[in-house]
């Protein structure tokens, strides 16, 4: 069951492209909240779970040994050594509302199913609605339809524009607030996409400069961190270390230094 990157991201774009025609389908006929999960903001569509059933059983079609890690439902534990990290909709309130930025991510990584830890093999991240179909194997670069994308260029902090995203708990939020108090000021602007697998994507292909969270979780990003790293973006985590769900912190070469110590900063004071 073993397989080359280049083979295992063939075998997860085409799962990710089947899986987002079925929620773009799925969307045309209606939306409506399922359930709601850790708070009453963190909600799950019908959507989020026929489109993580589907790409659960297409992976096990094709490759029966590997585990599943999945936003919806348990962990699959697999033989292979191989792990798909899933998130069958990043970016449910903007599905909920009709905001085009929401996305299918779809990554395998290899070790231990710690995004400290993991190397990530192949990532997909699918937007629907726009038909932007970002992606990057390990050593093999990335692309966003079939076209090698970068990050901007000789950016400084303060012309950076910048994303970031907010958790589901009340707490978490306000520290969140407060951080970006001290952020604010010192940047071209803020961006809130709504997808932090678009935002990593955006980050790869220039159309943000950096974006920043703490308390993601892994199928949030373990595509969209390939994707920015292929394309020559720096990910990292707190203090230097590793992305976590503590923070991680994806941004063009040229402001990522910067970046991390405001960002340390920001949240020492929140
Ligand atoms: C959320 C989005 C959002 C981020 C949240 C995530 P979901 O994922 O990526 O941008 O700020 O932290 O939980 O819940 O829509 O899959």
């Amino acid at each position: 069951t073993s397989a080359s990157p280049a083979a295992l991201l063939d075998l997860a774009r085409d799962i990710a492209e089947r899986a987002a025609g079925v929620a773009l389908e799925a969307r045309r006929k209606g939306i409506s909240i399922a359930a709601t999960k850790s708070t009453p903001t963190d909600v799950v569509t019908a959507v989020d779970r026929d489109t993580e059933t589907l790409i659960r059983s297409l992976i096990l079609d094709a490759r029966p040994d590997d585990g599943i890690l999945g936003e919806e439902e348990d962990t699959h534990v697999g033989t292979s050594g191989i792990d798909w990290v899933v998130d069958p909709i990043d970016g449910t309130v903007n599905l909920l509302y009709g905001i085009p930025a929401w996305s299918v991510s779809v990554a395998v990584v290899q070790g231990p199913p710690d995004p400290a830890h993991w190397r990530a093999l192949a990532g997909v991240v699918v937007n629907p609605v726009s038909g932007e179909v970002y992606e990057a194997s390990a050593g093999g670069g990335a692309r966003r339809n079939g076209v090698a994308i970068h990050p901007n260029p000789d950016v400084a902090l303060s012309r950076a524009l910048v994303a970031t995203g907010f958790g589901y708990a009340a707490e978490q939020r306000q520290r969140q607030a407060r951080a970006l108090l001290h952020l604010l000021p010192r940047v071209r602007d803020i961006r809130r996409i709504g997808s932090a697998a678009l935002d990593l994507c955006w980050v790869a292909s220039g159309r943000l400069d950096a974006f920043y969270e703490s308390g993601l979780n892994p199928w949030d990003h373990a595509a969209g961190a390939l994707i920015a790293r292929e394309a020559g973006a720096i990910v990292g985590g707190a203090g230097g270390g590793p992305e976590s769900s503590e923070l991680l912190i994806a941004a063009a070469a040229s402001v990522y230094d910067d970046l991390a110590a405001l960002i340390a900063e920001a949240q020492a004071g929140a």
